[in-house]
């Protein structure tokens, strides 16, 4: 029997390839463990209205970890899956996969290190460091929405919002509604987790990104709880700042940063900023969390045009894999995985595309699983 459990999701597009890539520093690392082949994506949901099969769900309870390489979302209304033969008169709209497993599972915690690796000559600028603490569950991502407005729904707005009343006597189908639902709970958890992470591996500061000057509700009580939590850290320095001015102060002076935290929207956005600023999504790694499951990839997407040209860059996914082998308490591998791929990265011989080479995704992995 082997010492861990892997759930193996590589998705679509280049999903699969870049997992290929992990598959090969695992292999070379020699972590005992045994992968088991999962089911997930968009050819799942053409052919069984279901991006995220039982069966898919079901292994998931029985892992330690996942690595899930990336798949298609698309927006995809009733009328649409009308146009898929399988689907006709289901009703079904698709879902994005991730999101559902993020919230099946409660992986409450998306966890997002941006570091500047030395000679990477995509980055912004030398020495950036940021690690980015997104709630993973809840706000814009908690799937309450409505287009068309039902009756019910547009009757309670116009009863209980002054604002509201324009849009009420409107027809329900000339607007839509998409509700922002953060709980105190979920707010707490993902504060104290970038503040435990803080005091964990010594960083000074934990900035808060909020919209709270005009989403109310909502970031109001997120920047609330986050005042709260911070007493109980008085080592940590932290301080708040809107998403907006933050996307500005970010580009102006990255060193002002060390970890971020926020709702599930405005992470998503401001890790897109910041992975940018070490690379680009090819050097942009993430961890969906909870204290039973982690779940880890690349944050880009499936890249159908690249599919199948193995021409991406790997490093992303090789880093999540890194970051999956910490969280199984395997540091010295995780470090070492981490070295090998700096190392690559700073004598620059072996580069994908992006970074102004020609070598193809499993060249730059074998390149990692040579040093290692
Ligand atoms: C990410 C992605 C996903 C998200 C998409 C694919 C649903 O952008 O992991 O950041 O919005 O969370
Ligand atoms: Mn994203």
């Amino acid at each position: 029997m082997s010492k861990y459990k892997i759930a193996w999701l590589p998705g679509d597009g280049i999903g699969i390839e870049v997992l290929e890539a992990a598959k090969i520093v695992l292999n070379k690392l020699n972590l005992d463990a045994e992968y088991i082949h999962g089911d997930i994506g968009w050819e799942f949901w053409c052919k069984e209205g279901d991006a995220f099969p039982q069966r898919t769900i079901d292994l998931l309870n029985n892992v330690n970890a996942a690595m899930f390489g990336a798949i298609t979302s698309k927006p995809v209304k009733t009328a649409e899956a009308e146009l898929v033969p399988e689907l006709k008169g289901t009703g079904l709209i698709y879902r994005s996969p991730i999101v559902r497993m993020r919230q099946l599972f409660n992986l409450y915690i998306c966890l997002r290190p941006c570091k500047a690796y030395p000679g990477n000559p995509l980055n912004f600028k030398e020495n950036i460091d940021i690690v980015v603490f997104r709630e993973n569950t809840e706000d814009l991502y908690c799937g309450v929405e409505f287009n068309p407005v039902p009756q019910e729904l547009a009757d309670v707005l116009t009863k209980l919002s002054k604002p509201f009343a324009t849009f009420s006597k409107m027809p329900l189908d000339e607007y839509a509604v998409s509700t922002k639902i953060n709980t105190k709970k979920g707010s707490e958890k993902i504060i104290r987790a970038a503040f435990d992470f803080a005091r964990k591996f010594n960083r000074k500061k934990v900035t808060v990104v909020h919209k709270a000057n005009v989403v109310r509700a909502t970031d109001g009580l997120f920047l609330d709880i986050a005042k709260e939590v911070a007493k109980d850290y008085p080592e940590i320095q932290m301080d708040d700042a809107n998403i907006d001015a933050m996307t500005m102060w970010l580009l102006k002076n990255p060193f002002n940063y060390d970890v971020l935290v926020a709702p599930n929207l405005y992470g998503d956005i401001i890790s897109d900023l910041i992975a940018q600023m070490v690379g680009g999504l090819g050097f942009g790694c993430s961890g969906n969390i909870s204290e039973k499951l982690a779940v880890f990839e690349p944050s880009h997407g499936s890249a159908p045009k690249y599919s199948g040209m193995y021409k991406v860059n790997p490093i992303a996914t090789i880093l999540a894999a890194k970051m999956m082998l910490d969280w199984l308490g395997e540091k010295e591998m995780g470090d070492r995985l981490e070295k090998a791929t700096a190392e690559v990265i700073a004598e620059g011989k072996i580069r994908t595309y992006d970074m102004g080479g020609s070598n193809k995704t499993l060249e730059i992995a074998e390149a990692i699983a040579e040093k290692l």
